[in-house]
């Protein structure tokens, strides 16, 4: 059933994106109601009422879920059990199975290289010897928490196996994944957004630089050559097509001699 204006949008987090968003739906005439911890969030002031409730919290998704007639996120540590129990009550999008995938950075890197997207070398790492044992095959390496974790927060750069003890304490103790430190030429990303019903659109690449791991700066259109941006295209669209994503997704992709792999 389609969603027209009049009708309230729930949104679990109120930060940046949720404040983005809110302004475009209040353009279209939509009320917004928001779920975040923070009772100053970015979006407060932007929607009609805010719960102020931990992202976990299930209770309070459902209870917003409750007051609006479709849910959707604006950041993906939101804890899935909510989704599932707002999902009972309302269309929730995207769906909880999508975010599983996306909120643990295992799940997400084992699923893209099985499902034959390229990424580079990887190995989990749940212990301090198995962290030690990736360090020994790859060298310089990231060492990424599984959960949580942004703007290069969760991660640990390893030079060789004697860092492993530090990197598996320093992220927590919790499962990691050990990536092959890569030689980037370049950075870029591409927003994709998909329809319940499998239509999609594929925005123009950004290219991002990065300082100390944090965005810094983003060109759009990248400038890259036409079919480079195409390739990058189609494997973004590949992958909200694999997720069957119904929303917005943002394939982050590096460039290294021409060839590209998924972040
Ligand atoms: N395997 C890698 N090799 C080289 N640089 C990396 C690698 N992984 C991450 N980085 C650098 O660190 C940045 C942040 O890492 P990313 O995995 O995207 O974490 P976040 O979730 O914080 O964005 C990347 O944009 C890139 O510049
Ligand atoms: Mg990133």
């Amino acid at each position: 059933m389609p969603i027209a204006p009049g009708a309230t949008i729930g949104i679990l987090g109120g930060g940046q994106l949720g404040r983005m968003t809110a302004m475009a739906a209040r353009e279209m005439g939509f009320r917004l109601r928001v779920l975040d911890p923070d009772p100053a969030c970015a979006a407060r002031f932007l929607v009609d009422e805010q719960i102020v409730a931990g992202f976990d919290d299930t209770q309070a998704a459902r209870r917003l879920a409750g007051a609006c007639d479709v849910l959707t996120l604006e950041i993906e540590k939101i804890g899935t059990a909510g989704l599932r129990a707002a999902a009972e009550l309302v269309p929730v999008r995207p769906d909880a199975a999508v975010l599983e995938v996306i909120q643990d950075r295992v799940a997400q890197k084992t699923w893209l290289d099985r499902t034959g997207f390229p990424v580079g070398a990887y190995k989990v790492g749940t212990t301090e010897g198995e962290i030690a044992a990736a360090l020994v095959a790859f060298g310089r390496s990231f060492v990424k928490a599984a959960r949580g974790g942004y703007d290069g927060r969760g991660q640990f750069e390893a030079e060789s196996a004697a860092d492993a003890p530090a990197a598996f304490k320093g992220l927590g103790g919790e499962s990691c994944i050990v990536e092959r430190a890569l030689k980037i030429d370049r950075e870029i990303s591409v927003l994709v957004a998909r329809t319940p019903s499998g239509q999609v659109a594929v925005y123009p690449p950004a290219e991002n630089h990065h300082e100390s791991r944090i965005l810094a700066w983003s060109v759009l259109p990248a400038r890259i050559s036409p079919s480079l941006a195409r390739r990058a295209e189609e494997l973004a669209r590949g992958v909200a097509e694999a997720l069957a994503i119904e929303g917005l997704l943002c394939v982050e992709i590096f460039e290294i001699e021409g060839d590209l792999l998924i972040n």
